[in-house]
């Protein structure tokens, strides 16, 4: 017997459609993201980042938006994990959340670039002392011998650095300027409500943001 066969949930909540969904998808997207804030939801702000590497193989994880507005949607991590390695290669990606509670997925892709030094510095800044002992402490992604070496690592660096580290120069932040967004809301009987913007024109964060709406078959 498959228990996973039998799995499934109808959903009811609520609708999405051409006449409710807000003109510009930046709108949706932040009133979908303050309904998910409101609701209290488990970590709302988690989205998984999809990148491909030179090899055409696709990676995903889960980081969190750091920042929202008409020129992208910013995360911060180490310029040196894979993720980073594989931006640089390619900055396309995708950014997926999923809010199971509200019946809802947002897709949304595009291209990626660094954000300022001075963004990272400032966002840099804001975090709590570990953290940011922890940004010098780790090499993301690279083999570490054990625990003990990392937690070592982390107490060599809080004793070098004091109470006011600098930002590594490998570690800021990202910006996906986006050319497509998708908004699913779940319905019953598998007839989901599916609006897709498409942007017209160039890709590029300095591109006009002309959107193309659609709705697809779920
Ligand atoms: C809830 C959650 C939030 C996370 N947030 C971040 C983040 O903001 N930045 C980050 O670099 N990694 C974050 N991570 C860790 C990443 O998923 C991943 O393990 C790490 O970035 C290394 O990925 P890479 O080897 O593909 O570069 C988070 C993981 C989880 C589960």
């Amino acid at each position: 017997m498959n228990p996973l066969a039998d799995l499934r949930k109808d959903y009811s909540q609520a609708s999405l459609d051409e006449l409710s969904v807000r003109k510009d998808p930046f709108q949706q997207f932040e009133v979908w993201l303050n309904e998910a804030l409101e609701a209290q939801l488990p970590e709302p702000n988690a989205m998984v980042l999809s990148t491909v590497g030179s090899d055409g193989s696709p990676s995903s994880r889960v980081v969190l938006i750091k920042g929202l507005n008409l020129q992208g949607i910013v995360f911060y991590t180490n310029y040196q994990s894979v993720k980073g390695q594989q931006i640089a290669q390619n900055p396309r990606a995708s950014l997926l959340f999923f809010w199971p509670e509200l019946e809802r997925q947002v897709r949304i892709e595009g291209l990626l670039e660094k954000v300022s030094p001075e963004e990272s510095d400032a966002y840099f800044h804001s975090r709590p002392l570990e953290s940011r002992i922890g940004a010098w402490a780790s090499s993301q992604s690279q083999p570490v011998d054990s625990r003990e070496a990392l937690a070592q690592a982390f107490d060599d660096f809080r004793n070098k650095l004091g109470s006011e580290p600098p930002r590594p120069e490998h570690w800021g932040g990202y910006r996906l300027s986006p050319h497509r967004f998708e908004f699913w809301q779940g319905r019953p009987s598998r007839l989901h409500d599916r609006i897709e913007f498409q942007r017209e024109g160039a890709e590029g964060s300095d591109a006009q943001k002309h959107w193309q709406v659609r709705r697809l078959s779920p």
